[in-house]
């Protein structure tokens, strides 16, 4: 380990690094069906897209400031931000109030937890992307949570890497100016 290096990692550790980060969501699940797939969000309305897996892997930046993520290539007219919607994972404008937060390891935390998110089909979704594909839902009780829907976490991994957090680490290191 050089000095850089450790320097990096000192840095990582105390959170000292705040500009924002251009990543992608990655599930990460003990089924095999799902584990290592990207989160990718599809227009299902005008203004509202729903999170869907395996359709693509979108390009977030995430203001670790206040923890939004938003796609800035959605609308010229509104930020797209990353939300809950009751049971809905959805990318649309009108944030509001403070909903993710991201653990020390880079996962995904809504309400306290990394184990709510669930992926599931045919769920009536308006334009019925999810005969197709898994669609990404919210449950706080796995017992609520559709019945044959495989649970995950969501990992936030930077969009210049491909897996490991020592990478991820040096990269941001070269990357951030600030
Ligand atoms: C993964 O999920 C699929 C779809 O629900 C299911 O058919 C399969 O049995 C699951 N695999 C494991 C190992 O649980
Ligand atoms: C999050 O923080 C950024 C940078 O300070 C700010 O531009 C943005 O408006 C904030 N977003 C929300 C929803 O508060
Ligand atoms: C959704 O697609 C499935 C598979 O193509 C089809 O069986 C179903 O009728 C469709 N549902 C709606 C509401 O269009
Ligand atoms: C947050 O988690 C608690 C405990 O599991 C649950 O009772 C509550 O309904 C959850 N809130 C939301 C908004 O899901």
């Amino acid at each position: 380990m050089n000095l850089r290096t450790l320097v990096t990692f000192a840095a990582i550790i105390t959170g000292v690094l705040t500009a924002p980060k251009d990543v992608h969501l990655i599930a990460k699940s003990d089924n095999k069906t799902i584990d290592g797939v990207g989160l990718c969000s599809i227009r299902e309305s005008l203004t509202v897209s729903y999170m869907f897996l395996g359709t693509g892997i979108e390009r977030f930046t995430w203001e670790t400031t206040n923890n939004t993520f938003f796609d800035t290539t959605v609308s010229d007219m509104y930020v797209a931000y990353l939300q809950r919607w009751g049971n809905l994972i959805v990318v649309a404008a009108g944030y509001t109030d403070s909903q993710f937060t991201v653990s020390p390891c880079n996962y995904l935390v809504v309400n306290g937890s990394e184990r709510v998110f669930y992926a599931a089909k045919s769920t009536n979704d308006p334009a019925n992307y999810s005969s197709s594909y898994y669609q990404v839902l919210y449950y706080a009780e796995e017992e609520d949570a559709p019945d044959d829907s495989i649970p995950f976490s969501v990992y936030v991994e930077s969009a210049d890497t491909t897996s490991s957090s020592i990478q991820t680490a040096t990269l941001y290191s070269t990357d951030s100016s600030s």
